[in-house]
């Protein structure tokens, strides 16, 4: 799609945090360890997906690799794709220590990855997407959809909000954060309200059926955490 027109959005421009630094990634994984299990999170999504040793997986905004290595270990192929150099090394030396030798790493996006393989079983994206504004997500999910086999799934978790009392939530949510990793949770959490691009819940709901999905399953955690599982059509 790159090749073709000159104004796709530039989704390797880092909004909000900025993920190509080093530093940042350097520190990535002890500071989302303050509010989350990323690898139980990635165990517990790879048994509700039912994935097994035949199965091909697109890891979209793979970060630090925890999904990846997890999905690889029982998985067939896992192609880990990220817009961030530092977070693909990252990602490879976890596989490495790990290893696991059948993640393929690409440098690219939801808009900029081309998939040469066959179709594949399952495309799973976890806090990445909000780095899309919502139209240029709309385009991603047709890319995703493309790159699913017919009945294939997508995982999606990510800042995802839900109408009815929004502020009131997102605020809670950010207290949460500040008690849970103080002022640098706090921070990013006030930065990724501010900058990024958090999608309200119906919204994704039309973007994700216009694309050829079925939500299978979806819950919104106090209001602004959502997570999706669906089936392509
Ligand atoms: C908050 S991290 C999430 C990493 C990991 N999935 C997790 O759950 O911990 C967001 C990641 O998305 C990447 N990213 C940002 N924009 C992207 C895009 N357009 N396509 C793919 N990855 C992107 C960033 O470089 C970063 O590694």
């Amino acid at each position: 799609m790159n090749n073709r027109i000159t104004w796709l959005y530039n989704e390797f421009n880092q909004v909000g945090k900025d993920y190509s630094m080093p530093d940042e990634v350097a520190q990535y994984d002890a500071r989302h360890a303050d509010f989350r299990d990323v690898e139980q999170e990635s165990i517990a999504v790879l048994d509700a997906l039912g994935l097994g040793k035949n199965d091909v997986v697109i890891d979209f905004g793979s970060g630090t690799g925890t999904f990846a290595v997890q999905a690889a270990l029982r998985c067939a192929t896992v192609h880990a794709v990220d817009v961030s150099q530092a977070m693909l090394d990252n990602a490879k030396d976890k596989a490495e220590q790990a290893g696991v030798s059948n993640i393929a790493f690409h440098l690219g996006g939801f808009l900029t990855y081309e998939h040469d393989g066959p179709a594949v079983d399952c495309v799973v994206t976890t806090f990445a997407f909000h780095h899309l504004p919502d139209f240029w997500k709309g385009i991603a999910l047709h890319r995703m959809n493309h790159m699913l086999k017919p009945g294939g799934r997508l995982f999606m978790h990510d800042a995802i909000i839900e109408e009815n009392q929004a502020i009131e939530n997102i605020a809670a949510l950010i207290e949460k954060l500040a008690s849970a990793g103080g002022n640098f949770l706090q921070e990013d959490a006030e930065a990724h309200f501010r900058e990024e691009f958090s999608t309200y819940d119906w919204i994704m709901d039309g973007l994700l059926s216009r694309a050829g999905f079925v939500v299978e399953s979806k819950n919104i955690q106090d209001g602004v955490l959502g997570t999706y599982y669906c089936r392509k059509q």
